[in-house]
Order: C-alpha cells, then structure tokens, then sequence
C-alpha cells in the first residue's frame, strides 16, 4: 500500500511519526508524499488546544472530499486527538477508516487490513507498557535526532489532555537509549534532543535524568545534547551540576511557568508557588550563569483576575526568559479543570492578556539578544536561512538562531560567528575565520 502521513503538534509527535514509518514500513508499505499517490493517508494529531482540533476537522473536510471525488482511499486519525476525540471521530465515518492511539501503533499494519477489506478498525488501548524500544525511527537525515526517553505524564495539571491521551508515565531502558544515540551519530547526526511530558520523573532502576544526561552526553561522537521539557518542581540539583559540568550538555533550558499567580498555579496543580519558581531560576542561574531560558504561559486560566495577570507579568519581567510560548487557554474534556472550574475568562480577555505578555516578552527576547553582540559563539550550521537562501542558519550551544554567510560551509558544521546585530528571534553574524580567531 501507499501510505501517506500528516504530523501536527509537538515533537512527541514528530517522533512517534518516525516510530510509525518504521512499523509501516516493515510491513513492507511504501511511504509517499502526497495524499494524491496515497491508498492510505495517516492524521497524526494533537489535542492540546481547540485550534489544534479545528486543523484536523479541516483537512477531513478535504479527504472526505477525495473520497466523494471517486479516490479510494483509507483514512487514518492517530495520535492525541485520536485517543481523547474517539466519539467524535467515530461518529465522521465513512470519512474516518481508522483511529488509534499514540500506543497502538504496532497495530497499524493490522487495521490497515481491516480496512482495506471494508471494516473500520479502531485501536485505542493505552499500555502501561508501550515504549517502542524496539522500532527504530525512519529519520529524514539532518543535523537533530529526536529520542523519546519516556512516554506519558502522571502530573495532571488541570487545564492538561496529555495523561488522558498518552497514558501513565514509563521510562525507557538507559542502555537502549545510549544503544539509539550511538545510531544516530553512526546516521551523520550531531546533535541529539530527548523528549518527556516531565523529564525530572526520568527514572529507570536506580538510573535518573542527570545519569542518562551524562551517559549520553558520553557517547562518542555526539557533539550536542538538549532536551524538553523539565517541571519547575523539585529541580534536580545534580542535573544542574551535570549540565555545567559536561561539555556537551545544552546550557540551555525550557522551564514552563503557565502563571506566575499562586493561587492560579494551585488551580492548575503545578505544586509550586510563584516565589518557588523565582528560587528554582535563581539556583539555575548561580549554578549555569550563561543558561539561556525559555518558557511556556497560559492567559486566562479558569478564575485568572487582573491581578493574577500582573502576578505573571511580574515573574516575566524579573526572570526575563529568553524567548516564550503564550497561549489562550483552551478548556480539554475530561480534564480536571474542564470538571472543577468554570471557563470564565472571556475570549476577548484572553486575547488582550496573550497580546500585552507578547509585547512585553518582545522587548525583553531583544534586550537579551542586544547583549550577545561582540560575542562570539560556537555555532552548529542547521540550514538555509528562510529570509536569504545565501546565508545559513545556525544555533549557539545556548539556542539562540544565528544567520549568517559562510559558502564554504555546509549543515553539520561547527563554525565560530561573532555576532555583530540583534532581533527579538535571531541574531546576526560574521564568522570568524581561523586566521582572526588566532590574532584574537
Ligand atoms: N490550553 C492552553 N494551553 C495549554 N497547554 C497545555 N494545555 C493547554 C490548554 N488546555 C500549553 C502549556 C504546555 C504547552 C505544551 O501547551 O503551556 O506547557
Ligand atoms: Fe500536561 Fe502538566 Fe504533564 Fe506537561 S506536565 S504534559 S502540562 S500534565
């Protein structure tokens, strides 16, 4: 069969695309590019917010046309969505052939079948087991390798679909994820980024995250590791020490505040209060002083007051991020909050809310970038810049976006750039020819 598949969300979801490819492709199907080719076309889906839904109700609008126009084509929904909007989905057949689960993936080549022969098949049993340790991802070669070290979350923040969509948390063996890392530096990969809902909760036997940072940070090869998304409670001291210590680990952070109004934050069940997380940045400021750190917010959570607002605002303007994700906040079924709390926050309150925070994070993202110029960084050329094809862009250890020129150069390398202007989302630079680099 000819498959065809879609990814929309995170980078859980990129990856588990290339979990998927490889399942299908052992299964000897063939992977196309466009829905066009396609005997089977594959939504993987996110549920995180209503907008990501409304995408999805789109681009079935568009396959349902296919099918009314004579293509014959089986039509899957996977992911996110699929777990938590199974009624829903169920009730848009004939469009909808095939729903699964971000567990049921080594059930795919199975429900293909069925719906070749005319059954609809529905997978959406979540394992307390699932960890695809065995499935080595299909990766479009390049310069990042996603690796998931765990899958699931059991922190239920209210507002949160993910413990409902991926299930309880599970860790993966740290041999099996040293073994993939060795595989993809073999693959021409320099830099490897792991994934978890909550890496902190990393544990494995007697194994945590800031040991699984460093034996992979060990493997021979691997220039750079990341990593995303840590939880603000209980920071590991040790992951920071092992951060600063290690040459290849990021100095870089992403620490999601949601809000920095205690009272919201207890709502929201986040288990740390607003001067806990000034604390939780001021310890990961003394101990990695060029850490470079971002976050994510929501505006307008259930009962948010103006002043809950400026509670936020105030955590932004003192810890000054570098960059920051600000969203709406979107009520999820089935979540705690969707139960507990009234959505009472107006749309256009919440649009006003995201718009201030946004101006404010602009100014702030600038003011940081404006201090890097006269610097010079070790940058990892990642690709073309989007704006000038003549130039690159490239990434610090810290993850800041750097454009310059450098034609002799080419993806994977590492290049010295002084950086001579700034933006609020890149800055720009000259790279620094060997021959200066030994006069400096
Ligand atoms: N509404 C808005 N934003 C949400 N997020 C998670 N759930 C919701 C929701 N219901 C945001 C959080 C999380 C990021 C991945 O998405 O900020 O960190
Ligand atoms: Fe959702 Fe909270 Fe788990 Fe993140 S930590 S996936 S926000 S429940």
């Amino acid at each position: 069969m000819n498959i065809y598949l879609e990814t929309y969300g995170c980078q859980m979801n990129e990856y588990d695309s290339e979990l998927i490819l490889s399942i299908l492709k052992k299964a000897d199907h063939q992977i196309v590019q466009s829905a066009d080719e396609a005997d089977v076309a594959f939504l993987n889906t996110c549920a995180i917010r209503e907008n990501a839904h409304k995408k999805i109700y789109h681009r079935l609008d568009e396959m349902r046309g296919r099918k009314k126009r004579g293509q014959k084509l089986v039509v899957g929904v996977l992911g996110c969505m699929a777990q938590s909007l199974r009624e829903e989905l169920k009730d848009n057949a004939p469009v909808v052939d095939i729903i699964a689960g971000p567990d049921s993936y080594k059930r795919l080549p199975g429900l293909i079948s069925e719906a070749c022969g005319g059954d609809t098949g529905y997978d959406l049993s979540l394992s307390e087991y699932e960890t695809y340790s065995d499935v080595a991802p299909v990766r479009v070669p390049g310069v990042n390798a996603w690796i998931a070290i765990m899958r699931g979350c059991d922190n239920f923040c209210t507002f949160c679909v993910v413990p409902y969509t991926r299930g309880r948390e599970r860790s993966r063996s740290p041999q099996n994820i040293v073994e993939e890392t060795q595989a993809i530096v073999a693959q021409g990969f320099k830099q490897v980024t792991l994934l978890g809902q909550n890496v902190n909760s990393y544990k494995y036997g007697n194994y945590d995250f800031a040991d699984l940072m460093k034996m992979v940070g060990d493997v021979p090869g691997i220039r750079r590791v990341r990593f995303t998304s840590p939880h603000p409670k209980d920071f590991p001291l040790k992951l920071l020490q092992v951060m600063k210590d290690h040459p290849k680990l990021c100095n870089q952070i992403h620490l999601p505040l949601q809000s920095g109004s205690t009272e919201v934050l207890d709502r929201m069940n986040r288990t740390y209060s607003k001067q806990e997380f000034l604390d939780v940045v001021n310890v990961i400021r003394d101990t990695i002083p060029n850490v470079s750190l971002s976050t994510d917010i929501i505006c307008g959570f259930c009962g948010e007051t103006e002043q809950d607002f400026q509670d936020t605002v105030d955590v932004v303007e003192q810890v000054g991020f570098d960059s920051a994700f600000i969203f709406k906040y979107s009520e999820r079924k089935n979540t705690i909050a969707s139960r507990k709390f009234p959505d009472d926050v107006s749309e256009e309150i919440k649009t006003e809310r995201v718009k201030k925070l946004v101006e404010i994070q602009r100014a702030i993202s600038l003011a940081r970038n404006e201090k890097e110029v006269g610097k010079t960084f070790d940058v990892l050329i990642e690709q073309p810049s989007k704006k000038n094809r003549e130039e690159w862009l490239g990434r610090s250890d810290h993850n800041k976006g750097v454009v310059f020129a450098a034609p002799q150069h080419k993806p994977g390398d590492f290049v010295k750039v002084k950086i001579t202007s700034a933006g609020t989302h890149t800055l720009r630079g000259e790279i620094v020819t060997p021959a200066i680099a030994f006069c400096v």
